[in-house]
């Protein structure tokens, strides 16, 4: 960052004494001011709960324009990654900084796939869970559990343990979220198969059975592997944040990560796009398109509490890139699958098409994000609802890791500690009668 020739000068209205706090400029997006003196200079602090307006961090990995629905990783535009690379490619791209050449990308995609087993102990822990626990809760669970098998690779500070501690957890999610799911639905485990990639490996552990050969469609292969691209890093969001401020204590990777798969599962965050199908279902069972005006009075009334879930986001203000994408891949599945009537996906589109000319969400900037068809996709590719967020989890895995060691190698980073503006009771003194 770049200290730039302009200040901002904070005045007091009370004849209080001015403050000048630097501004510094990134390479692209908003300037900010440097507030780090503020509370030595003035005794105050900024109020700013949600930090709509706080950058908390300077980073290199993701950036996004809101206004425009743009989405860049390391400077590649997401429709680009999307359409020409693979998961891991993106995975190493968020990791170093670039893409892979073809040794590099080789040599990375082995690494990975020779760390997607779990330590057999691992199966033990489900047994803890009731069969119908929620798959966030084992994952969550599982992610954290990591860290007891791990002791080679739990020290934050030491770039080789951070360096097979990323290997580990890309690797090893896909295998985790397969096995909460087969404890969910009683089947055994399915061990992952090296010759097959990222995503195939994936489908196999999740929908093959010990009793047949499991045969990967390349097309739901393909799909699967462009979801996880979508999915993989959004600059500081709600969970990625979480990671950053539980890191910041010097956590093990594998402890801060399992924070990240807690905060993603929030219905406003990456549980949205189980709520979303959930809601498209509900509008679906009470009269399907025929009922999209009546549901979306609801939306509008602050009074429902009612969410039009899928749509919406703090930062794009315009159609979120990853739901153009999320579409594409979309219709291509539904059409490999037969399923081109699929009555989700049309009432979705009917929904979209309703909200993108309606006041209410037109003067709100209200379009699409990426949980409005990941749903559809995913339940159609067989994955069931409640594994929506746990698949966003595995992809997003990379993204939490970059932002963690990037924190970590920032030589500013210290261990994060917001202030508050405090309104409870002043001082007092304990009653007598409450006294023992
Ligand atoms: C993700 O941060 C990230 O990058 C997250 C994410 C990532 O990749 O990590 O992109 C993933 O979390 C996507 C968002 C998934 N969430 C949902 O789809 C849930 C539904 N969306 C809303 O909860 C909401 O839009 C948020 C939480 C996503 C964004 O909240 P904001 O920016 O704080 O929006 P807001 O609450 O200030 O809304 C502004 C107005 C409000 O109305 P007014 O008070 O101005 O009258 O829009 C309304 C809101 O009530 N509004 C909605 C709405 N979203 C906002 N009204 C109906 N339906 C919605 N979905």
């Amino acid at each position: 960052m770049k200290l730039v020739d302009n200040k901002a000068t904070l005045t007091f209205s009370n004849g209080s004494p001015s403050v000048d706090l630097p501004v510094y400029a990134g390479n692209i997006g908003p300037d900010v001011i440097d507030i780090r003196k503020l509370y030595a200079q003035t005794g105050m602090f900024t109020y700013d709960p949600g930090f709509l307006s706080t950058a908390s961090c300077q980073s290199a990995i993701t950036y996004i324009d809101g206004d425009k629905g743009e989405l860049l990783y390391r400077g590649y535009p997401i429709e680009q990654l999307a359409t020409h690379c693979d998961y891991l490619d993106v995975c190493y791209l968020l990791l170093k900084g670039e893409l892979p050449d073809e040794t590099q990308r080789t040599d990375f995609h082995k690494l990975v796939t020779n760390h997607t087993m779990v330590n057999e102990q691992m199966q033990f822990f489900l047994r803890g869970f009731r069969r119908d626990a929620h798959p966030m809760a084992v994952l969550t669970g599982l992610v954290g559990g990591l860290s007891a098998f791990y002791h080679d690779s739990t020290d934050i500070n030491n770039p080789q343990h951070r360096e097979i501690s990323a290997i580990r957890l890309i690797a090893k999610m896909p295998t985790l979220v397969a096995m909460a799911y087969k404890y969910g639905v009683g089947q055994p485990y399915m061990y992952p198969r090296n010759e097959l990639s990222y995503a195939g490996n994936f489908l196999r552990m999740m929908f093959g059975v010990p009793c047949e050969d499991y045969k990967v469609n390349p097309v739901l292969e393909r799909a699967l592997d462009r979801i996880f691209i979508l999915h993989a890093d959004h600059e500081q969001n709600a969970s990625t944040s979480t990671v950053r401020l539980c890191g910041s204590s010097g956590t093990n990777p594998f402890a801060a990560i399992a924070a990240g798969v807690a905060c993603l599962w929030g219905p406003a965050h990456g549980g949205a796009n189980e709520a979303c199908l959930n809601m498209l279902e509900d509008i679906q069972r009470n009269g399907g398109v025929a009922k999209v005006g009546e549901f979306m009075e609801k939306v509008k009334d602050k009074n429902s509490g009612v969410k039009l879930m899928g749509f919406g986001h703090r930062v794009y203000k315009n159609y979120d890139p990853r739901a153009k994408l999320m579409q594409e891949t979309c219709n291509e599945v539904l059409e490999e699958l037969g399923l081109g009537n699929d009555p989700l996906f049309k009432l979705a589109k009917e929904l979209e098409k309703i909200a993108l000319e309606d006041d209410y969400f037109v003067q709100r900037k209200l379009y699409p994000n990426v949980d409005f068809y990941s749903g559809i996709v995913q339940r159609a590719i067989g994955i069931p609802v409640n594994l929506f967020t746990g698949i966003f989890a595995l992809a997003r895995t990379v993204g939490w890791i970059a932002q963690l060691n990037e924190m970590i190698s920032d030589p500013e980073y210290k261990i994060g500690r917001p202030r508050q503006l405090f309104t409870g009771s002043v001082r007092r003194d304990v009653p007598a009668a409450a006294r023992k």
